[in-house]
């Protein structure tokens, strides 16, 4: 498991974000290691008889002056609805930090990121570590509707704040691919990043592709052990398959074999 660490965190707060998403503030026993976006951490869902397997969760904020570490939850089945209801003082076991990060943008480069459904955490934590200035960062975040999307006005000082909406509630309606960002001003990038579901990263990767732009991605393959031993993550890649977990979940997409 190489420098993976197994710990039980202390839920500081859990604050409902909206009917779906909770944020959970986590404090370390030790004092956490630097942990960059795009990495996750592997949350065992306790007090249950019918969960065994940990679930995967990209790292939202670090606070290492209060050596606390944030993720938000999404519920998406019994596994993730069950984490949403620990309360403060809770503990919880989390294995740490997993994965590959996202490539850090040059200095002056301007980049986009796109963020969908549970692929909004890791955005926010990039456009807030970038290193660049607001005006060098652009951040799209898509959603069904308006009901869907949490409030995200504070990282308005780290890049300027876009939406879409497939029912046209909020921002443009339609998928992340049919903002101007995508249709008139791709090219401007020099690094598009996006996390979302499988559909949305790779309409990004084609278009991404279409004008020339590095792009990342981070996978959501499903996941178990978290650190390359069941296998259940694989992704075939041009390197042969490898393990999202360990060898991602973030990839170049020119490294993946997507028809795109
Ligand atoms: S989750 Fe087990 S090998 Fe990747």
């Amino acid at each position: 498991m190489g420098n993976k660490t197994v710990s039980d965190f202390i839920v500081t707060e859990n604050i409902k974000l909206n009917d779906t998403n909770y944020l959970l503030r986590l404090k370390a026993p030790d004092p956490l290691p630097i942990i960059r976006p795009g990495q996750f951490v592997n949350i065992e869902v306790k007090n249950t008889s019918e969960i065994f397997l940990r679930r995967p969760f990209s790292v939202f904020e670090m606070d290492y002056d209060k050596n606390i570490l944030s993720v938000i939850i999404k519920i998406l089945g019994r596994g993730s609805k069950k984490l949403t209801e620990v309360i403060a003082g809770d503990t919880i076991s989390l294995i740490y930090p997993l994965g590959r990060h996202f490539t850090y943008p040059g200095k002056g480069e301007r980049i986009l990121a796109v963020g969908g459904g549970s692929g909004l955490a890791p955005m926010l934590f990039l456009a807030k570590e970038s290193g660049l200035p607001a005006e060098n960062v652009d951040l799209l975040i898509g959603a069904r509707s308006a009901s869907d999307h949490i409030d995200v006005n504070a990282y308005s000082q780290y890049g300027s704040l876009n939406f879409t909406s497939e029912d046209g509630t909020l921002g443009t309606k339609g998928f992340v691919t049919h903002h101007p960002l995508f249709t008139d001003n791709l090219k401007n990038y020099d690094k598009v990043y996006a996390c979302g579901p499988e559909g949305m990263m790779k309409a990004v990767a084609r278009e991404a592709r279409k004008a020339g732009v590095n792009c990342e991605v981070s996978l959501e393959n499903l996941m178990a052990c978290g650190f390359g031993v069941c296998l259940c993550c694989i992704e075939p890649t041009v390197k042969g398959n490898l393990c999202v977990c360990t060898e991602g979940p973030v990839f170049n997409i020119n490294e993946l074999k997507w028809q795109i």
